[in-house]
């Protein structure tokens, strides 16, 4: 008699999903059908369905074949949804605010807003992406790693988008040569193979506008995009409904003043789909567009 499996652990789960996400898949994909096959520690991802897979993807939709721990199913719950995208193009943007919609303070010092479960979920998020795009703003104020260090995973590209060139390149992503990185600017501003630091620049033309930038990164491949911040460079890319997810995490605080997250400078009223998680004190709403 064959024995039943034990069931999947957060962790044997969190490989198969990063194993998904990260699979190089042609763009019409979407609606084949993918299957993820233990092998060994790692999973392996392949087209068609296969008897012996621990996931399924189809048509957007994931099937798991093995029952989950809770905290595996609390995992399949919230990030399954980013993973059966097929080989289509996916862009999250994500920011940690107070209850007033500060994402820092008025100085524009880095200071931890949302608490540890969120920075969890972000380098979560990292690892399900191909890139992990900020704004100069972002660079000039917290000077961030942006690689995936408490939960495990790969590192994405690191794209900074710099239109003016105006970081220098003292900061330590373009330096550290943790993970592949790339400097966006306007086409005018880069010249052929330059680099910044150790990163690469790439002229974008169309004056690096959403669309534009997409364009561009699209063009090499790189479809699965999380943007985290700041607060100008995910409004611009909200303003141009270039977003499919949009996450806030909010924190039980009120700062009074600071750094504007999400502003249109027009009077909107977006009411999309909404997924909420909560995170320790924080909770997590996801909008989906
Ligand atoms: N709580 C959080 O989740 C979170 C996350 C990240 C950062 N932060 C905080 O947020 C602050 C920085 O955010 P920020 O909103 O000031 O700056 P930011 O969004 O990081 O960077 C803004 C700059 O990026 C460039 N840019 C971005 N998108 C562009 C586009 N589509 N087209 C042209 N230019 C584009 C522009 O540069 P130019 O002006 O040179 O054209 C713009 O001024 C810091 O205080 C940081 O600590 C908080």
């Amino acid at each position: 008699m064959m024995r039943a499996l034990p069931q999947a652990s957060a962790s044997e789960l969190w490989r198969w999903l990063c194993a998904l996400a990260r699979a190089r898949l042609a763009s019409d994909t979407a609606q084949g059908v993918v299957s993820v096959r233990v092998v060994g520690e790692g999973a392996q991802v392949s087209a068609g369905e296969h008897a012996d897979a621990a996931l399924i993807a189809s048509g957007g939709e994931l099937r798991v074949q093995r029952t989950l721990d809770t905290d595996a199913a609390r995992l399949f719950e919230q990030y399954a949804p980013l993973c059966a995208t097929g080989g289509k193009r996916l862009v999250v943007a994500h920011l940690g605010q107070s209850l007033d919609g500060r994402i820092g303070p008025p100085s524009g010092k880095p200071e931890a807003i949302t608490g540890p479960e969120d920075v969890r979920h972000n380098h979560r998020m990292r690892a399900l992406f191909d890139v992990v795009l900020v704004g100069a703003g972002t660079v000039c104020h917290d000077d961030p790693q942006l690689t995936v260090r408490h939960v495990e995973g790969q590192n994405p590209v690191r794209v900074v988008l710099d239109p003016d060139r105006r970081l220098s390149d003292e900061y330590a992503l373009f330096h550290d040569g943790l993970a592949p990185t790339v400097l966006l600017c306007r086409a005018e501003q880069a010249r052929p193979g330059e680099l910044h630091g150790q990163a690469e620049v790439i002229g974008v033309k169309g004056g690096c506008s959403p669309e534009a930038v997409l364009a561009e990164l699209e063009g090499r491949g790189l479809r699965r995009i999380f943007i985290e911040g700041g607060g100008v460079t995910v409004s611009r890319f909200l303003a141009a409904r270039c977003l499919d997810r949009l996450q806030l995490a909010v924190s039980p605080l009120i700062m009074g003043q600071g750094r504007p997250g999400i502003d249109l400078g027009e009077t909107l009223r977006l009411r999309p789909r909404v997924r909420r998680f909560q995170l320790a004190e924080d909770i997590l709403f996801e909008c989906c567009f």
